[in-house]
């Protein structure tokens, strides 16, 4: 797919504040510092369409980010960052779960995982509340120009054999991606293609 406009849209902390159109989109979670808002600027072809950091805790809210003008990636804050106190965290996971429950133009959600690390309890819990509320999902592996071939497909194998080995009984569609390298760009934009063609 071709990206011919990436927009910035909106940015809030309220689902009921997202856009009202009713086109498809596709939101991107997973742990802080994990690399969700390079992931989107990769994909966009844009450098600062998302902001990124060096330091978890980045992206705060939920934005999005129009496409083409016919579909939105949508960045949201990472889940898991230690120094988050107690009640802000609650308060950031409710408007979180408030998106992912009610948010009906929400298509497919990316649970991005960092290549290098072990299946996190985190991460593996959040795709089952995403099971739960029957949010279809993908999983992206980030940061592969960190590994070397051998030790990505090593990694990949353990991590669907956990997954397998937990409530799942099929693996969900998954990424192999680089933001810095460019790597898996083509492959995650020709799935959400084939799904916004559908
Ligand atoms: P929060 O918004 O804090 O939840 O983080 P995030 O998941 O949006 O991560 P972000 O995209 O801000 O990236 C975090 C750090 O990881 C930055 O220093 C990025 O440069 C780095 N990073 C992201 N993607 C890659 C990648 O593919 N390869 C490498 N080597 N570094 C990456
Ligand atoms: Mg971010």
């Amino acid at each position: 797919m071709k990206i011919n406009t990436a927009e910035f849209v909106i940015s809030n902390q309220d689902v009921s504040k997202c856009p009202k159109n009713r086109i498809p989109e596709y939101a991107f979670i997973g742990r802080s510092n994990v690399g969700k808002s390079s992931l989107i600027n990769m994909l966009a072809d844009h450098k600062n369409l998302a902001k990124t950091s060096g330091r978890p805790g980045k992206t705060q809210l939920i934005n999005h980010f129009l496409i083409n003008k016919e579909w939105y990636l949508v960045d949201l804050p990472g889940y898991g960052y230690a120094r988050v106190s107690k009640s802000n965290k609650k308060k950031f996971q409710k408007f979180i779960t408030n998106y992912f429950e009610q948010r009906e133009q929400l298509v497919s959600a990316f649970v991005l995982v960092d290549i290098r690390h072990e299946p996190q309890p985190i991460d593996m819990e959040f795709m089952e509340y995403l099971g739960v509320n029957g949010i279809p999902f993908s999983i992206i592996f980030t940061k592969a120009d960190k590994l070397k071939p051998n030790a990505i497909d090593r990694n990949v194998e353990v991590y669907k054999n956990i997954l397998l080995e937990s409530i799942w009984e099929e693996i969900p569609p998954y990424f192999i991606t680089s933001s810095s390298h460019k790597t898996g760009r083509d492959e995650v934009l020709n799935y959400i293609q084939s799904i916004n063609e559908n």
